[in-house]
């Protein structure tokens, strides 16, 4: 269980180490301030209806209730350990899994867990806007609990930071709390999360796709060495689930209501689909295209020395790395990895070690692919012909074997003014997302009510019903 007596809930057994339990309590009030100037605007006062972990276990998520957000149990919750847990894959495999950080990989571990650390609160900052325009009291409480989940993960990689890295650490923490998405002298460290999130179909694609992104570095990083990082990180993936349905479900909802809508009046065109008041698929389309598009660059150069040293060191895992069979060495192994030649779009063959970046966001495109998948079942359903496709990997990238090229969204190779020429057919031009900001324009806050744009979930939270307050606005 965890223990909520103290100042900072945790189950790591935090009062009996008081230097660190001081060196954290100097960090709270620092990381309150900063949710109250970058967490959910005009939002302190209200009372949310969210799930807080009393427990690390499974059936641990119970607990519900009413909690103003700046008082919500952020703590540091790692899963249980286990005292077999090996090395189990690189040059250290079959050693027991480090308790401590082996002093060779402490600054390449420094800045694994500080890179994931910067996420977290770039993701709240960049859906800070977006209560006041939301569809729902349903869909208010959940990105709100997106959010304060979000700020526990960065307390997840805070807690490592302190606990692990020393003096180094403590600085890099306060840093966590210092850079600012989207800013341009003290940006977050990885470009998608530096993009605006303007609206709410922004909001379900980022969940969607970015979370995702979390979700599989999450997973090699739960495969780790480094027993606590490993432990930090399963337990976030069970946070990291509820995201990525919230996103899911969110753009299939938009979907649902605008394929009805169409149905019901038969029509067709985007530009009818506008006049009443939905968002037409072409625009849905562009905007997956753009979130697809600039996650996949947050995985990394198809070819790393980087992320073959992770993984030699046995810092960072494949996706499910234990359940694969293998060497877990990949002494031997080859890997394809694109590359553009002349004006053709080629595949070679690269030591799996150093395409291990590649191999993490094939693995992530395939369950991106499934996701998509249901999503156009919506519109086959409501018989309507219209394929959501995701684009060709090599479109729109920025990092990578494709960086520099201009590709399109079926992957020809093509020439900048060819491209510029099509940009938006492909991406969300500026009046798109201005019609889709101008469905958004206030709060939808009556009990049970849903805006026009979006079809109701399919049930409410915890067994309440759609009509139920989930937040009280005080
Ligand atoms: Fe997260
Ligand atoms: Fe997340």
């Amino acid at each position: 269980m965890i223990n909520y007596t103290e100042k900072i809930p945790n189950n790591v057994d935090l009062g009996r180490d008081r230097v660190l339990q001081r060196a954290l309590e100097h960090w709270q009030p620092a990381y309150l301030s900063w949710w109250y100037d970058m967490g959910p605007n005009e939002s302190h006062n209200f009372e949310v209806y969210l799930r807080t972990a009393t427990s690390v276990e499974p059936d641990g998520w119970a607990q519900f209730d009413y909690v103003k957000m700046p008082e919500y149990r952020w703590g540091i919750f790692l899963q249980p350990r286990d005292e077999k847990r090996q090395v189990n894959f690189g040059i250290h495999k079959g050693q027991p899994a480090w308790q401590d950080v082996p002093g060779e990989y402490r600054s390449i571990l420094r800045r694994i867990i500080v890179t994931q650390g910067d996420t977290e609160p770039a993701s709240v900052e960049q859906q800070k806007m977006l209560g006041l325009s939301c569809p729902s009291l349903y869909d208010l409480r959940n990105i709100f609990q997106v959010n304060v989940e979000e700020g526990r993960h960065l307390w997840a990689m805070v807690y490592l930071l302190h606990r692990y890295f020393g003096r180094d650490g403590r600085e890099e923490a306060e840093s966590l709390l210092a850079r600012r998405s989207g800013d341009t002298d003290n940006p977050r460290i990885l470009g998608a999360f530096n993009e605006p999130t303007p609206d709410w179909l922004a909001f379900y694609m980022f969940t969607f796709f970015t979370d995702r992104d979390g979700k599989f570095q999450l997973c090699a990083l739960a495969e780790s060495g480094f027993d606590p990082l490993a432990r930090t990180c399963r337990f976030m993936l069970t946070e990291e689930a509820h995201h990525m349905f919230v996103g899911e479900s969110g753009v299939s909802r938009i979907i649902q209501r605008t394929c009805d809508v169409m149905k019901e009046n038969k029509i067709d065109a985007p530009a009818d689909v506008r006049a009443l008041g939905v968002i037409d698929l072409q625009t849905i389309q562009r905007y997956l295209n753009f979130h697809y598009s600039v996650t996949l660059d947050l995985y990394g150069s198809d070819v790393s020395s980087n992320a073959a040293n992770y993984y030699t060191s046995g810092l960072k895992g494949r996706f499910r790395e234990t359940k694969l069979e293998d060497d877990h060495t990949l002494r031997d192994a080859m890997y394809p990895v694109s590359e553009v030649v002349g004006n053709k779009i080629n595949t070679k063959q690269v030591p799996a070690l150093t395409a291990l970046n590649e191999r993490l966001r094939d693995d992530y495109i395939e369950e991106i692919q499934a996701g998509v998948n249901r999503w156009q079942r919506v519109i086959d359903e409501a018989g309507i012909a219209f394929r959501l496709t995701l684009p060709h990997k090599g479109f729109h990238r920025e990092i990578g074997n494709f960086t520099g090229h201009f590709i399109s969204t079926t992957g020809e190779i093509l020439t900048e003014e060819q491209w510029k020429a099509h940009e938006f057919e492909w991406l969300p031009s500026p009046k798109d997302y201005s019609y889709v900001q101008s469905l958004m324009s206030g709060r939808v806050a009556e009990l049970g009510k849903f805006a026009n744009w979006i079809a109701p979930p399919v049930k409410g939270v915890n067994g309440q019903p759609l009509d139920f307050q989930y937040v009280r606005f005080n």
